[in-house]
């Protein structure tokens, strides 16, 4: 299988299994629920859920106690976005090819519904928990779920927002140092999550779980610089959102801040630093160092 189908046959499987987990749209809730899972069915790259299971797949793991996981994540990361969009935030209308869930629900229901998504995401994780099978897989799925609610908080991708939203305005006199630690934070520590969620379900050992998480780290920040490139490269079309965000917001970027050509440079040995470090393990996984390849070129 080349790599476009083996992408696209795993997105499949990712969202049957999120779509699994997702609430009903009944009783006095329903509206809430109709915008968690409106933001959450738009679809999106799925980057988090596969490089959990990837991870997961990469130490031997075959079960399905990723599953609750896999949902859980994408839960999250879709708050975040949810939340991302709104007026007081990045004010953005456009996500996942799609009018954003404050545009089509309001405010006060984006909020809510941002909020559900991350109460409903513990809900769901913690479901693993009455499925361990003995004292070890209850140990493993506690020590997953301290890393889905620390990479997701203060000391994770709430505390990478924190600092995005002070350096706003800030463009001249924020530093490379503090531009790292947004990017650290907002984004690579989802990433983080969902690869050392794999490597901890997977059973592998402290000294892997460290490498999993540094590799993640270069991950997670070349996808922002990216992620940063496309907001002035990109478009509409091929992004499902709209461009010149960072910019409307007087936002300081690695490319505002060291130019484009560094920035691609930078998501380049990033990527490759992550490579590096996946191809220093005994266990082996093709389809994810390929994935972490791309992602170098990605236009979406
Ligand atoms: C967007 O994440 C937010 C960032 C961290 C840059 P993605 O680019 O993974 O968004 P989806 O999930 O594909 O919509
Ligand atoms: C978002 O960074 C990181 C989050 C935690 C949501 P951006 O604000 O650059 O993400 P986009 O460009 O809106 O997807
Ligand atoms: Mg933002
Ligand atoms: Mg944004
Ligand atoms: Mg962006």
């Amino acid at each position: 299988m080349d790599f476009k189908n083996g992408m696209a046959a795993r997105i499949e499987e990712i969202e049957s299994v999120i779509k699994s987990f997702l609430p009903k749209e009944k009783g006095y809730q329903k509206t809430v629920i109709e915008a968690m899972n409106y933001s959450v069915l738009a679809g999106g790259k799925r980057l988090r859920p596969m490089l959990l299971w990837e991870t997961y797949r990469m130490f031997g793991g075959d079960g399905e106690e990723v599953n609750p996981f896999l949902a859980a994540l994408e839960m999250i990361h879709t708050y975040s976005l949810v939340h991302d969009d709104l007026p007081c935030m990045d004010d953005d209308e456009y996500r996942r090819g799609r009018k954003t869930t404050h545009a089509v629900y309001g405010e006060g229901m984006a909020v809510l519904a941002g909020d559900a998504l991350l109460n409903y995401a513990f809900e769901t994780a913690i479901s693993a928990l009455s499925k361990a099978k003995d004292a070890g897989e209850m140990e493993k799925v506690s020590k997953a779920l301290a890393i889905l609610s620390g990479k997701a908080g203060i000391y994770g991708m709430i505390g990478g927002q924190n600092a995005d939203i002070e350096a706003e305005d800030k463009g001249a006199v924020v530093s490379e140092e503090q531009l790292l630690f947004i990017y650290g934070y907002k984004t690579a520590a989802l990433i983080q999550c969902a690869m050392m969620i794999g490597a901890v379900l997977a059973d592998a050992g402290e000294e892997q779980i460290k490498k999993i998480e540094n590799c993640a780290y270069n991950i997670g920040v070349a996808f922002q610089i990216q992620d940063d490139i496309l907001d002035i490269t990109g478009s509409l079309e091929a992004l499902g959102k709209q461009t010149g965000s960072d910019e409307k917001n007087h936002k300081a970027t690695y490319v505002s801040l060291k130019g484009m050509e560094e920035a691609k440079k930078e998501v380049e040995r990033l990527s490759k630093e992550a490579m590096d470090i996946l191809g220093s393990f005994a266990e082996r996984n093709e389809f994810l160092e390929a994935l972490v390849e791309q992602l170098i070129t990605r236009e979406r």
